[in-house]
């Protein structure tokens, strides 16, 4: 039996597709189990280049089965195109190769109508959504008036459903948000369109990953945003409004803890968070923007530049408790090369305490002071580096102190943006 998870351990982008990518040459099955198309993830695969939001990243191998899971929240339109960009870059997706959930929740153009609608009223205080209908989407499926794949695929049932849908969401928009509102002929044609195309990949997700499992089948889970953008243990209210943690896999896609083997968490060498909301170690000077222009740090979704700054090991630490991390990956360890001085963050100073996680309220974590450990620089050998011993000394340093600090191993260290620019350094 072998499962495993690929879970963000900071604020999203710290490397989730390109480390998915490369361990998908062991599996057989890719699974998302969380989230939509708000995430952008990464793969470089010789000199191409590839972008993924809704799709697995296992989609870019011939002969993996990838899987959306009933956790996702699928958007119909968003979906097409990322098809359709993969056949264009000459990636084949047919129903051997992607599967959909039939309990996915769709995302509707009145969730993404909402999404923005109430970014605007939450004025200065916005959440800095990526405006796909991500939460909106989730809050149906919470309230139980959401529409899930399985009923698209039942033209009455859908009808229904879109019905009450569009008579609720139209009264909001105008009533509360003066807005303009949806027509439904429309978009029931769109979406029965949608239907016919998507039959074909719709099956029961569970029973197909069970069951790949039990007949020894090697299954990742790929999880999207980061430990920190988690509903429960995220820095609530700037989040996102799905479980990104270890436990979401269960929910979303159906399996039980006892058939996953192991959990990776991926972490960046320094921190990033794009959107609103608290970042302890945030640089705001010229260190700051050195490393986002180093890092090419701007959004794969939306283009925003992301807030840049040091490591924080309180977030790894919290990371690997909340989702019993077996190994962290460490990505983009080669941005960091040519800086003097690099600083690490070590715990937090509140109220004349220290501590070594993070505190629910966001107005503790305000007022939270990092801790910081510094560190000799290396210089820019290490991209060319491909195997441990020839990563610089300083650099291996730095990841020992990582491991002591969070408790967890370092199974990868991630020293360019390409596959072959990845060093195993212990079992997985
Ligand atoms: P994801 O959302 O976690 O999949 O990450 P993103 O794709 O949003 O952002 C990570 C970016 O860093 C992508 O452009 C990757 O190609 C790139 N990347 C991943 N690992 C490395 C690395 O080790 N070094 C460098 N320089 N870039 C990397
Ligand atoms: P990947 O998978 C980074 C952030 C948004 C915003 C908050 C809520 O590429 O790591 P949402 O649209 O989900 O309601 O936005 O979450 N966010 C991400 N940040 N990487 C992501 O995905 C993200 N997905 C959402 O910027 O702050
Ligand atoms: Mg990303």
């Amino acid at each position: 039996m072998s499962a495993f998870i690929v879970l963000g351990a900071q604020w999203g982008d710290e490397g989730k597709g390109k480390m998915t990518d490369y361990l998908a040459e062991e599996a057989d099955v890719v699974v998302r189990f969380q989230g939509g198309n708000n995430a952008g993830h990464t793969v470089e695969v010789g000199d191409k280049q590839y972008k993924l939001h809704l799709i697995p990243s296992g989609i870019l191998y011939e002969d993996k089965l990838n899987v959306i899971g009933n956790g996702v929240v699928l958007d119909p339109k968003a979906m097409f195109e990322e098809i359709e960009y993969l056949e264009n870059l000459g990636v084949k997706v047919t129903p051997e190769k992607l599967l959909i959930s039939d309990r996915a929740q769709l995302i509707m153009p009145y969730h993404r109508a909402l999404d923005g609608a109430k970014e605007k009223v939450r004025g200065k205080n916005d959440i800095g959504t990526t405006g796909k209908g991500i939460g909106p989407c989730y809050t149906d499926k919470a309230e139980r008036s959401g529409i899930r794949v399985c009923d698209l695929m039942h033209k009455e049932v859908f009808k229904e459903k879109l019905k009450e849908n569009i008579a609720d969401k139209n009264a909001v928009l105008s009533k509360i948000y003066d807005m303009d509102t949806f027509d439904f002929d429309a978009i029931y044609e769109q979406y029965i369109n949608y239907a016919d195309r998507m039959k074909a990949f719709v099956a029961d997700a569970s029973v197909r990953v069970y069951n790949e499992i039990k007949q020894g089948k090697k299954v990742l889970f790929e999880g999207a945003q980061g430990n920190l953008l988690d509903i429960d243990y995220g820095t609530y209210p700037f989040v996102t409004s799905s479980s990104t943690i270890a436990g979401g896999v269960c929910t979303g896609a159906g399996i039980g803890p006892t058939m996953i083997n192991s959990a990776i968490g991926i972490a960046k060498a320094y921190t990033t968070r794009v959107g609103k909301g608290p970042f302890p170690t945030e640089l705001f000077d010229s260190m700051g923007e050195h490393i986002r222009d180093k890092g090419h740090e701007y959004g794969v979704t939306t283009g925003r530049a992301r807030r840049c700054g040091w490591l924080d090991t309180v977030i790894l630490k919290s990371a690997a408790r909340v989702s019993g991390l077996t190994s962290f990956a460490v990505t983009k360890i080669d941005t960091l090369a040519g800086i003097d001085k690099i600083k690490v963050c070590v715990g937090y100073e509140i109220n004349g305490e220290i501590i070594d996680y993070v505190p629910a309220s966001l107005e503790d974590l305000a007022i939270c002071k990092p801790i910081y450990e510094e560190f000799d620089g290396w210089d820019n050998s290490i991209e060319i580096a491909r195997t441990y011993d020839e990563i610089p000394d300083n650099a291996k340093i730095y990841l020992k102190r990582i491991e002591e600090l969070t408790d967890t191993k370092i199974s990868i260290v991630s020293v360019g943006p390409r596959r072959d620019q990845t060093i195993v350094v212990s079992e997985i």
